[in-house]
């Protein structure tokens, strides 16, 4: 488990996996730590607090995107089904600002719906608020978070 490109390989027909293998870009978000693929420096908790997070983009979106627009998740183009991130403004009728979900300076990223390092145990894609039960993957309640009568 230590060589994060043995289950790209495995995986032969996942192709974006094998794109990304290609341009030698080892998986940032499992062991070991590689800071450095996000990161110009480790901000300190004072610093995090006011929001100071020393990404190699200006924006949370621009950083995912250094690997992630050759694959998929290209701004406009997210997961198949189309949706917003890096936004501020939207209708409060019909999404409402997350209750549980982090913003960021007011602004739904990757990272709302998204954490960026894998935790242990059950999850899904990293994805924030998920049920998993059996192959039956839930991720209502992370939409309800916003989406208003969906
Ligand atoms: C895949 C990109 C990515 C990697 C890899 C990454 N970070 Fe981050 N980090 C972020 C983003 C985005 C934020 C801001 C949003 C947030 O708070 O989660 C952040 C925030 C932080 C913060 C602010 C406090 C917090 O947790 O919100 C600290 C401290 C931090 N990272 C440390 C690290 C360390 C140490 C590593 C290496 C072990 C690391 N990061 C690896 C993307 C990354
Ligand atoms: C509104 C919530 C939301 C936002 C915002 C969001 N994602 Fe996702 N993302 C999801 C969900 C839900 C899935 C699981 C989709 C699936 O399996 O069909 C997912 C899946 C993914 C995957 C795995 C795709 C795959 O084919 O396995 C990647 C990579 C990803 N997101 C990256 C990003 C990046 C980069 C951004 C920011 C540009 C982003 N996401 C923003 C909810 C979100
Ligand atoms: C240095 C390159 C790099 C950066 C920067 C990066 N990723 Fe990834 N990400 C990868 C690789 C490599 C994989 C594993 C291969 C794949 O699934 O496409 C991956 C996988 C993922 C997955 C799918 C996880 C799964 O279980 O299938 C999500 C979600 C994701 N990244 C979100 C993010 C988010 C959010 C950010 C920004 C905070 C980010 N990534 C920044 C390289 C990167
Ligand atoms: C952090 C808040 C948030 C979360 C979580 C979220 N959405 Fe959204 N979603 C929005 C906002 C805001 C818009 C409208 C953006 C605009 O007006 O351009 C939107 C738009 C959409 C759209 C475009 C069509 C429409 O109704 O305008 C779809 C489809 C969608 N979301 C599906 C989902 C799904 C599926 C999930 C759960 C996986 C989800 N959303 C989670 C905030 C969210």
């Amino acid at each position: 488990m230590s060589r994060p490109v043995v289950p790209c390989l495995l995986a032969v027909f996942f192709l974006a996996c094998i794109s990304i293998a290609a341009f030698g870009v080892l998986n940032p978000h499992i062991e070991p730590p590689q800071c450095d693929s996000c990161h110009k420096k480790i901000p300190t908790e004072e610093e995090a607090a006011a929001g100071h997070y020393f990404l190699l983009k200006d924006t949370i979106d621009d950083t995912c995107h250094i690997c992630h627009e050759k694959t998929c998740c290209k701004p406009g183009s997210l997961h198949g089904i189309n949706h917003p991130s890096n936004i501020k403004d939207w209708d409060r009728k019909y999404f409402r600002k997350p209750k549980t979900l982090p913003l960021h300076n007011g602004y739904i990223t990757c990272n709302t719906c998204h954490l960026h390092r894998m935790p242990g145990g059950n999850q899904y894609k990293m994805v924030r608020i998920v049920k998993i039960d059996g192959k039956k993957i839930d991720w209502t309640d992370l939409c309800t978070d916003c989406h208003i009568g969906y």
